[in-house]
């Protein structure tokens, strides 16, 4: 076992992680970035079409009129001092990556090109507004380079493809990670008076996903498994666009410049559901509305898909009839989508430009995860007690900026708002806070466990237990959702785990680049998450958000305008026996800025 020693040690080299750790660094910390992935590997890289911020360059356009849009896209469910600092302080963190190198698309006039994503409108809902800052559709990819460059000219110490297995705890306070070295297989303790998870999301519990394998919620389960209670876990989203049988992610984008979703019978459907923005109404409503469409029969030939139409003069005649002069072209087409242009070609043999696209929804992003405050630091409790020395920012953190239901753009604005306050409190909090002693023998359990997968001899194999509970989870805690389907989705993950504990095996025994073992220590970190997810959205007895329960077909304010914490409750972190959750915590939802403008409270939802 090796130690290092430093002051700010944040896992995960995404977005969030490495604003961070630039944040942090430039306050004057020592810095370290530990990472499963090589940096610019992070799947920040995988968002496409753009960043929020009301900059007003292409039309009016006002932070709070962003802040609202928030709001009222999370259900209501947000906690709007984190949606006012997401909105507000969205337009500083945009211009700050332009300023350090980031190559975004421009105006005619030079400035920051913005385009149309779903739910984003000027004047309180009135109508759609141009937000979205762009690269091409490889805008996250755009953020991670920039970054990451940053980081390196700022000195930050990277530990590349090192896989955090643990989070070590002494008196109370957070002393650091146990991280595994992929090349060697041999493990590493990082000892800090500061560490931030940065390390993204889980889609991969779901079969159809927007999210790389890499997204398995190791992150997320390292920190449930040590007593850290994970946040409205039952909301999770599904993205409407992913590419027919793979989920690879087609950018909202596509919509943003016109794009249309056409059924079987060659109708624009969401005409039907969404009358006033139409294929730019929130992702839970059109995630919903496809899937309507399938069960009404209105597939692509009977099929479970639907087409997203780019071409031209699909696009032109839409525009033509909404009484818009805007029109497109294939220039244009090449120029803004070339990702979804080069995805289509590549993985479904379709050219956009001469062909619809067929999509289905895809499980794209977590609304819930560990529960933090609006400066990153992570809370325990409905009390928002905070645990000293530990951060979280990005997908894996719940600051509850996004509610129910996130909206597109936010993710990316989230990373760079958030990661950047994280870092520069953390910067502030190393200078006086001491260091937290190394619990005794600090491996030991975590080493015991790594023996347990590495020995196991059992007779099923990882990628048997990881496809039947996507199957479930896909089947059962999808976009319907009804408490039957959910508590055999419950049933069906603790069968799952139990198999887990008493019947896994694998292959290779070694040491060094043992992705045979990592995928097995991956698939428990799903499998817990799966669970709390699934035990979650039972409890939830109304529909809200990404949430929508048929059993429970309305949103229910007097009861559950309240966040759901699940503690584990095992008395171990690798317990043999079924996965134990307590629900039984709530925390209050910051309704700050309704207060000030009522707005900002409940209300019903038109399109
Ligand atoms: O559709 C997209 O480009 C995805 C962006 C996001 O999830 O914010």
């Amino acid at each position: 076992m090796q130690t290092h020693r430093h002051e700010v040690v944040i896992v995960g080299a995404g977005g969030a992680g490495l604003m961070a750790a630039l944040y942090a660094s430039r306050g004057g910390a020592d810095v370290a970035v530990v990472s499963k992935l090589y940096p610019t590997r992070s799947h920040t890289g995988a968002a496409l079409g753009g960043i929020g911020a009301a900059l007003g360059n292409l039309e009016e356009d006002s932070p709070l009129w962003h802040a609202y849009d928030t709001v009222k896209g999370g259900d209501y469910l947000a906690d709007q001092d984190a949606a006012r600092v997401l909105a507000y302080e969205a337009v500083d963190a945009v211009i700050e990556l332009e300023h350090m190198g980031l190559p975004y698309d421009r105006t005619d006039a030079g400035r920051i090109s913005q385009r149309r994503f779903g739910g984003h409108t000027s004047n309180f809902g009135e109508k759609p507004v141009r937000r979205a800052c762009h690269s091409a559709d490889r805008t996250g990819h755009m953020i991670l380079q920039t970054l990451y460059q940053q980081c390196i000219k700022n000195n930050v110490r990277f530990f590349d493809e090192y896989h955090v297995i643990d989070l070590l705890v002494n008196e109370g306070r957070c002393a650091g990670v146990t991280a595994v070295s992929l090349a060697t297989g041999e493990m590493h303790v990082f000892q800090a008076k500061a560490t931030m998870f940065a390390t993204g999301g889980w889609g991969r519990v779901w079969r159809i996903t927007s999210n790389a394998h890499s997204l398995t919620g190791d992150g997320a389960a390292v920190v449930y498994r040590r007593g850290i209670p994970m946040q409205d876990m039952e909301f999770f989203q599904f993205h409407p666009t992913g590419l027919y049988g793979l989920g690879v992610l087609l950018t909202e984008g596509i919509r943003g410049e016109g794009g249309v979703l056409i059924n079987g019978k060659g109708q624009r459907f969401m005409e039907k559901y969404a009358p006033r923005i139409k294929d730019l109404a929130s992702r839970d409503v059109i995630s919903r509305s496809i899937y309507l469409e399938l069960r009404d029969g209105l597939g692509i030939n009977g099929k479970d898909y639907v087409y997203l139409d780019i071409r031209p003069e699909t696009v032109n005649r839409y525009l033509a009839e909404a009484g818009e002069t805007r029109r497109i072209d294939n220039a244009l087409v090449i120029k803004a989508l070339a990702e979804t242009l080069d995805l289509c070609r590549t993985y479904a043999g379709v050219d956009p430009l001469t062909e619809p696209m067929p999509i289905q929804p895809t499980a794209h992003y977590a609304m819930g995860g560990i529960p933090t405050n609006i400066d990153t630091e992570v809370v325990l409790d409905e009390n928002w007690t905070v645990f000293p020395g530990l951060y979280a920012a990005g997908e894996v953190a719940c600051v509850s900026c996004h509610g129910a239901n996130r909206l597109g753009t936010n993710s990316l604005v989230d990373l760079v708002v958030f990661g950047r306050r994280g870092g520069m409190v953390m910067a502030d909090y190393v200078k006086q806070a001491d260091w937290v002693a190394l619990p005794k023998d600090p491996t030991a359990e975590i080493e015991a466990e790594f023996k347990r997968l590495r020995t196991a001899k059992g007779k099923t194999r990882v990628a048997q237990l990881r496809q039947r509970m996507q199957a479930t989870m896909m089947d059962n805690v999808g976009v319907f959702r009804e408490g039957k389907n959910i508590a055999t989705a419950v049933n069906d993950v603790q069968e799952l785990y139990h198999s887990y504990r008493h019947d896994l095996s694998i292959d290779d025994r070694g040491y060094k680049f043992n992705t045979d073992l990592l995928e097995a220590w991956e698939l428990g970190n799903l499998l817990e998450l799966a669970h709390v997810t699934a035990v979650s959205a039972e409890a939830r007895t109304e529909s809200r958000g990404a949430h929508s329960r048929e059993d429970y077909p309305n949103r229910d304010d007097a009861t559950w305008m309240v966040h759901t914490l699940g503690l584990r409750c095992n008395d171990t972190p690798f317990p043999d026996e079924a996965l134990k959750v307590e629900l039984n915590h709530k925390k209050a939802v910051d309704t700050s800025l309704a207060t000030e403008d009522p707005r900002f409270l409940p209300k019903e939802r038109v399109y």
